[in-house]
């Protein structure tokens, strides 16, 4: 039986990247994909092992899915275990000065880069017993976050496609599940403008979200959303437990 494999995009840096390394160490077949080839590179060079494999590739391009997908599926031994969208980009600042193409640039690589990989990676997740889908979401997928007004209405559609898919691919036995991470120190939040970066702060590492990730492969419940780290478990929480007008006066509170 060939060993386990995961196709994951966006993987030359940041969580991707931390997350491909950490399922080589753990002896999973990689599919690391991205839009950056000079990242692939050195993630090769680092890991210098038969257990990864690189493409380019950009999540918004349909054609560039099937044929990523297809070549991964071979160079896996016909199994694929698990789908990581993971690819993402992030405008910030208040929502005016975010342009009309930016906004629609994000929500093609956010959200029709999941719902492509999810279309593409379906024929070959059904052939795989106990497969699953793993999307990044965020914590921006709690509460409509002010100064990140797309990116969030991103995560609030990578959500929903997640407790639909997984109800309707109940039948498949594909499981689907997504990922809240709060702020994590990747190059994405170098130099971003909303002010709950300041007040909630930047406390997790792309190692945090690659290990929660593994744990998410692992489990054999059903819980579909994962928030990383405690502070997205307090957000989460009080969003489900306190009435309306407090989570958005605590949202208010944290990012105004
Ligand atoms: N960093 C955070 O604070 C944070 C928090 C919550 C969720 N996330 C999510 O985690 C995911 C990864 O973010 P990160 O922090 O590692 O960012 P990052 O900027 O460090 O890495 C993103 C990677 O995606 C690649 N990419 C961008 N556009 C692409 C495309 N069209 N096709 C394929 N690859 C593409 C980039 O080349 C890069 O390698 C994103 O979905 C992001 O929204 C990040």
């Amino acid at each position: 039986m060939a060993r386990p494999s995961i196709f994951i995009t966006g993987a030359a840096a940041g969580i991707g990247r931390a997350t491909a390394k950490l399922f080589v160490a753990e002896g999973w077949l990689v599919g690391a994909y991205d839009i950056d080839r000079p990242g692939l590179d050195s993630l090769q060079q680092e890991v210098r092992t038969g257990s990864l494999v690189t493409g380019v590739l950009d999540v918004r391009d349909v054609a560039a899915w099937e044929k990523g997908m297809a070549e991964f599926f071979a160079a896996a031994g016909g199994r694929l275990d698990v789908l990581l969208n993971n690819a993402g980009i992030l405008y910030s600042g208040p929502f005016e000065s975010i342009t009309p193409e930016q906004h629609h640039r994000l929500v093609d690589v956010n959200i029709n880069g999941v719902i492509n990989g999810c279309h593409a990676a379906l024929p070959y997740l059904r052939r795989t017993p106990d497969s699953r889908v793993i999307n990044m979401a965020s914590a921006g997928a709690i509460y409509g976050h002010p100064s990140l007004a797309s990116y969030s209405a991103s995560k609030f559609a990578v959500r929903a496609l997640t407790e639909a898919l997984d109800l309707e691919w109940q039948q498949y036995g594909v499981k689907v599940r997504d990922v809240w991470p709060l702020y994590v120190s990747t190059a994405m939040v170098d130099n971003l403008q909303a002010r709950s970066i300041k007040t909630l702060g930047v406390t997790l590492t792309a190692e945090d979200v690659a290990r929660t990730i593994l744990r998410i492969t692992r489990d054999k419940g059903g819980r579909l959303h994962w928030p990383v780290g405690w502070r997205t478990h307090v957000l989460a929480g009080s969003v489900k437990l306190l009435p309306g007008r407090v989570s958005r006066l605590l949202t208010r509170w944290t990012s105004t």
